[in-house]
């Protein structure tokens, strides 16, 4: 059967939809609040905007280069540039990029699918009148119920499958298109509200002001994990989105517009949550249900309005979640069905149908299988169940691992002549300095984080 043909986006800016859609996510709604707060605010902001820039741009430049200059999904992609001695070491490389994004979905579906359980719960009403303890209550019980979880989670797999399996186009096109502006109207609409009625200044103070004394090890160690993510990076996802530019468009002024709009989204998150949660006077470092359980408090608190506001804040969740898990799909079903035998539907399903499976595991790790400690024997894992061994290998160690091999790759394996040319920049001061932070400085940088993640 004949390969399918590789597609390209339909315009720079419909890339910049979908690259944003991959970037910006839970990861910036969800998570960057709670981990603001858990971390004391400024400090771990600064931090934060320090790794975009430094480590953060250079590396999306670096994928999306690689992408684009192959013109092929991940796998082929590493393969292409097969000159130099390590090639059997890049072509690993190529497997980790189309493989660290299914690892990734498996616990992000169980998150979406709480999104969209949380955005029909909010429009039937069934966070109305709340009482004393009874938004924890409705969470936990979520946790608890293995049928739940796997519904939702099967939902939000169903949803993906359904719109890689269209095809770049009809698929991946037409839902940036329409759930990429829609995103971006409820978040201006909330943070306004929330600015207006609630403590903004409370929370400028709380984002921007930094206590230079909390910062440790730990902490940058948080931040850089925390940017790995929301940026997509060592994951494919930029990577094939890469793949489908053509080469009128500038790879670093896409690489600076993605880190921008991904680390706004991401403030303007905190802008929409923490005034409200501030001027009810409700924990703010709630950890990760600062989200699922105190914003319905929140809300039911706001009277009327609430339940309109409750709506549109987990129909941004669920929309954040869903353009960036057709990214996190779309690396191995392209593989599958460009340099593969396989019809891209069938590639989606056979894909989603995998992860999904091992899906199921992370959704019973918050009830069934709560004691289950796959890799309890080893001291690093001591005490992880199933989802927060997945979480932590995809997440914070081969998404590390992906971006320090990438950069060591494209630094010191392609020709620079190649990355020269697809640069656009000249040999001028940019180029340099970025070839400067891809041969050194990031590799060695985030050689340093790995080595303290995992020793
Ligand atoms: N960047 C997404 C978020 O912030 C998650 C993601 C990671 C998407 C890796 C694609 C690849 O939620």
């Amino acid at each position: 059967m004949q390969a399918a043909k590789h597609e390209h986006w339909s315009s720079g800016f419909t890339f910049l939809l979908a690259a944003v859609g991959s970037a910006v996510g839970l990861g910036n709604i969800w998570r960057f609040p709670y981990v603001v707060a858990e971390n004391g605010g400024g400090a771990f902001v600064l931090i934060y905007l320090a790794i975009v820039f430094v480590f953060g741009v250079p590396l999306l430049m670096s994928e999306l280069m690689i992408g684009r200059t192959a013109q092929k999904p991940p796998v082929s992609a590493l393969k292409s540039f097969g000159e130099s001695k390590a090639q059997k070491l890049w072509n690993i490389l190529g497997w980790s990029y189309v493989l660290v994004p299914l690892g990734i979905l498996t616990f992000y579906s169980v998150v979406a699918g709480w999104t969209l359980d949380y955005a029909i719960g909010m429009m039937i009403g069934s966070f109305n009148d709340l009482q004393d303890g009874e938004s924890a209550k409705i969470f936990q019980d979520l946790q608890d119920s293995p049928a739940t979880q796997i519904f939702w989670m099967t939902l939000a797999v169903g949803i993906t499958v359904g719109i890689v399996a269209r095809g770049l186009k009809s698929g991946l096109e037409k839902t940036v298109e329409i759930l990429m502006p829609a995103l971006f109207v409820i978040l201006i609409v909330l943070v306004l509200y929330a600015s207006i009625t609630g403590e903004f200044l409370k929370s400028v103070a709380f984002l921007f002001e930094p206590d230079f004394s909390k910062i440790t090890p730990e902490l940058v160690l948080m931040a850089a994990g925390q940017a790995f993510f929301s940026l997509s990076l060592g994951s494919g996802a930029i990577m094939v989105y890469g793949s489908y530019l053509t080469k009128d468009i500038s790879i670093p002024k896409m690489a600076v517009g993605v880190a921008c709009a991904d680390t706004f989204v991401a403030l303007l998150a905190g802008f929409a949550i923490f005034p409200i949660v501030f001027a009810f006077g409700v924990d703010h470092a709630g950890g990760p249900g600062l989200v699922f359980v105190t914003l319905p408090i929140v809300f039911n608190d706001m009277g009327g309005i609430g339940q309109v506001f409750g709506v549109l804040f987990f129909l941004l969740l669920a929309f954040a979640a869903v353009t960036s898990t057709i990214s996190l799909l779309e690396p191995m079903v392209a593989q599958l069905s460009e340099q593969g035998s396989f019809k891209r539907a069938r590639a989606a399903i056979y894909t989603g149908a995998g992860f999904w499976f091992v899906g199921i595991f992370v959704a019973l790790s918050s009830n069934i299988l709560k004691d289950v400690h796959p890799l309890g024997f080893l001291p690093l894992f001591a005490g992880m169940n199933i989802e927060a061994v997945i979480n932590f290998l995809a997440a914070n160690v081969f998404m590390l691992l992906n971006g320090l091999l990438v950069a060591i790759f494209v630094g010191w394996s392609i020709r620079r002549s190649v990355t020269l040319e697809e640069m656009g920049l000249g040999d001028s001061m940019i180029f340099k300095t970025w070839f400067l932070l891809v041969r050194f400085i990031v590799p060695l940088g985030v050689g340093f984080i790995f080595y303290d993640v995992v020793f």
